[in-house]
Parts: structure tokens; sequence; C-alpha cells
């Protein structure tokens, strides 16, 4: 009853021109709460033992497809990237598809480039649409700008702005609709389904004739339009697929499918109750993750929008305001609509289909020379033996991207670099190379720098060390 109020409150604070919009808004949110209450009323967890692993019919290998292709079905075709999330586990303050990750190239830029190359070489007309949040608004705008005289069409719509709740009374953090941003925040991918039926976007690409939506990360480079996925999409008429990949040891958070009482799901780790955390994480039992590449079929994503409506699985992401306040965030996640569309599965895609940067180790090898670029896409250096990627554990001085920025002068030469870690107050220099297994480590109070020029192979640095 108070939610409401206090909502009704900030709806009258909201200036005539936005009231009707943020009105909508505040009541998708109002539904979201009051399923969260009944949730936590009834302590909604999942019966962990009625959980399977999918059939093999529900998750298709990647090299069974048919490689028979039409360039024409590109026509029906639409790219979404989301790109609301702020990159906070990398310290970032505006969009992180507006980091620079490779000739000095944004990943919106390299996007771009991917597009463009699709549409040239088929001839088709696959527009680029971007859901931002209010956090990434502005620094989208002003990479795309740039693009506005060329053939690609580039659509952007913002998803929504949800209040964030305070711990204790429940009750919403901003006091009025223009009340500060920290105050608000946007409610995970799984918006995306809401935002695209509110902005018009939905309806809008469909009187075009696009017919699916290839939706990614707008980190993830490796989420290239594959045209057997689509290929397969129509001849098989799924309504929603779902690009999964093989775990490693070092992708134990990611959702993972599973079959539920007969029905395929998508089960994140917010939902495991504790003591099933380390089961969740083993490689054994869960043997792939959503990668977020995910393939849904508008018009099946319309009547689902205007019959059942998409209740996705509530995530609490608890968080501490920068003014001290304990607040949860009521998210959901876009991998969870498969539950609602007809014949959905996963396809077990390579690993190169998911290629995101989610700390500044990942961001160290993308502007590499482990890699290179080809029309946008990465691709693995041929000098790079076995096409494997070293592994690169930089520690927390290195978490922030201010901090990585100033502690490589330039990126070192990796290509024959198998593993390096680095722990604590360390800076590189230029035309630093470094092969084999190398790690450096200044202890507590040390500064280690590793000179221009330098090449270290097979090394294990340590101590207070100045080259
Ligand atoms: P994640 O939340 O998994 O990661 O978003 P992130 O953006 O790397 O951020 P941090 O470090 O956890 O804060 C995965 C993708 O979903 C988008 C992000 O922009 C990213 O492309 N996203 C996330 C949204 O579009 N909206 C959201 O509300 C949250």
């Amino acid at each position: 009853k108070t939610m409401r109020n206090e909502l009704n409150r900030l709806v009258n604070t909201a200036s005539p021109a936005d009231k009707k919009a943020f009105d909508t808004e505040m009541q998708s949110f109002f539904y979201l709460f009051t399923r969260y209450l009944a949730e936590k009323a009834q302590s909604h967890e999942l019966d962990w033992d009625r959980i399977k692993s999918p059939a093999a019919d529900q998750i298709i290998p990647y090299d069974k497809l048919s490689t028979k292709t039409d360039p024409k079905s590109l026509n029906k075709l639409a790219v979404l990237k989301v790109n609301g999330g702020l990159g906070t586990s990398m310290g970032m303050t505006g969009a992180k598809s507006a980091l620079e990750v490779k000739n000095d190239m944004t990943f919106l830029d390299l996007t771009v480039r991917q597009i463009e190359h699709l549409n040239t070489t088929n001839r088709v007309d696959v527009p680029l649409i971007l859901m931002t949040s209010f956090n990434t608004h502005e620094d989208t705008l002003r990479i795309i700008k740039k693009y506005a005289n060329q053939q690609l069409r580039i659509t952007t719509f913002n998803q929504s702005r949800y209040p964030r709740i305070l711990q204790e009374t429940l009750l919403p953090c901003p006091k009025t609709a223009g009340d500060d941003k920290v105050r608000w925040y946007p409610p995970g991918h799984g918006d995306l389904y809401n935002a695209l039926v509110h902005s018009g976007v939905l309806d809008q690409l469909l009187a075009e004739g696009k017919e699916y939506l290839f939706v990614s990360n707008s980190d993830n480079l490796g989420a290239v339009v594959d045209e057997a996925i689509l290929q397969h999409m129509i001849d098989t008429g799924a309504e929603f697929i779902m690009e999964v990949t093989d775990k490693t040891k070092a992708d134990v958070k990611g959702g993972t499918l599973i079959d539920y009482d007969g029905s395929i799901q998508l089960l994140e780790i917010a939902q495991v109750p504790s003591e099933h955390v380390e089961d969740f994480k083993s490689v054994r039992k869960f043997k792939i993750f959503n990668t977020n590449n995910i393939w849904i079929n508008l018009k099946a994503l319309k009547r689902i929008m205007e019959t059942e409506g998409m209740e996705l699985e509530i995530i609490v992401n608890p968080k501490v305001t920068e003014e001290g306040a304990s607040v949860i965030q009521l998210e959901t996640a876009a991998g969870a609509a498969i539950k609602h569309f007809k014949n959905a599965h996963g396809i077990n895609v390579p690993r190169s289909r998911f290629l995101p940067v989610k700390s500044c180790s990942d961001l160290l090898l993308i502007k590499s020379d482990i890699y290179s670029l080809e029309h946008g896409q990465l691709v693995i250096n041929e000098n790079r033996l076995f096409g494997t990627t070293p592994v690169i554990k930089l520690g927390d001085h290195f978490k922030k991207i201010a901090q990585f920025q100033k502690r490589f002068k330039k990126i070192p030469k990796i290509i024959e670099l198998d593993h390096l870690t680095v722990t604590g107050d360390v800076y590189f220099g230029r035309n630093v190379t470094l092969r084999g297994t190398v790690i450096v480590v200044a202890n507590e109070g040390q500064r280690i720098d590793i000179p221009d020029g330098c090449v270290l192979e097979n090394r294990l640095l340590s101590g207070n060390l100045t080259m």
C-alpha cells in the first residue's frame, strides 16, 4: 500500500510532458514489486530435485546446423545490442560500449563495422538497434552521431528507469520524478521486452517486415550475425534460440539451461539455494552456460506480450548507494524469456561467439596482438600457435579502467604468452614483450616498474624491483 502511495506522489511531481510515460513506467515497476513481495512471502525457491539437465534435442550442437543459407533471409533480421549497463565492475561511470578497445575504435564503432560489412557483402538492410538506459544514453548518442549520414540505420531507445528500493522500509529511494540519477536503476536486460513494446520499436520493426531479432551484449565482440543460426530458426520454426557454450572453470557464474518439469528454463546463480551453489558452479552437472546471444521471433514476442505477458524470474540485487543507504534493485534477465516461447531451444556455439569484456584482464587480451580486426570482427592472429588465448590475471590494482590505462603505457606484445599474473603496484613501460609464463608480484608498499623495451620470458619478478 505505502509503496503505491509513494509512487503516486512521484508521478505527481513529473512534468506534464513526461507524466504519462512516467506513470506507465511506475505501473510496470509496481507490478514487479508486488510480484517480489508475493514471492518473498511464499519463499518461491526452485525445488532442486526437479532440476534436470536439458534433453539432447533441447541443445543442438552448432556443427549440426545446415550450411545451406539464403542471404535474402537477412532482410527479415534486425540486430539489437543491450547497452544499458555501466560496467561497474570495471569502475566505469558511462556506457562500457564507449570504451576504446582496438585501433581507437569503441565497442559501438566495431559493431557498426560488423553490420555495415554484413549489409554490403550481402546487399541487405539489417538495421542496428541500441537499447540504452538513462545512464548510457548520452554516451551512446555521442558515438553514433558520426554515423548519421551513412547507409546503416541505427535506432536507439531507452529502457526503463525504476526507483531503487530502500531495504529497510521497502519504500522508493527517489523523492521526485526528477531526483538524482543515483536513486534510480535500469532493471536488467530482461527489461528489453517491456521497453521494446513501450518505445514502439517492436511495432515499427514488424511494420518494416522484420521477423527476427538477434540480441547480444554490447561488450560481446564475438556476437556477429550468424546466417546458419538464422536459417535454423526459419527452418525449424523455433520462436526463441539461446546460444550457449561449453563452461570452463572460469565461467562459474553464468546462467545455464535446465529442464524443469519438462520445460526448458534459464537458471541463474541468484535463484540457486545457497546449499546448492557449489553444484551449480560445477562443470560436470551443468556443462553449458548462456552467452546472452539470443534470437527472437518478433511475431511470437508480440503475441506473448499481448496475451500472457512476459513474467520473468526476479533477481534481487542488493547495493549500497553513494549516500550510504542499503537498497535493493529488482532486475530480470533477457534469457529467462525462453520459457514463454514455443519450440525454444539452445544451440551450443563455439567459444569464439562469446568474447565479452567483464574485466581489465579481458580488455588486455582483446587490445593485444593476439587479436586483429577484420571488418570490426576480432580474429586470432595467425602467428598464434594452436589458436588458444593466454590466461591473464591482473590483480586489484588493475581493476578499475582508469588504473589499467595508467599502468600500461602501451599494451605489451603477448603473442607467445601462455600465462600472466600481476599483483600489486606494477607499471608497464612501452614495447614490453611477455613470453611463456610471467608472474610479477609487488609486495605491499613496493612498486615494480617494467622498463621500456623489456622482454620477459618465463620469469618470476617479485619484491621491490626497479630494473
Ligand atoms: P551485465 O550486467 O552482465 O554486465 O550486462 P556489465 O554491463 O558488464 O556490468 P557490471 O560490471 O556487472 O556492472 C550485460 C549486458 O547487459 C546490458 C549491459 O549493457 C551489457 O551489455 N544491460 C545490463 C542492460 O542493457 N541493461 C541493464 O539494466 C543491465
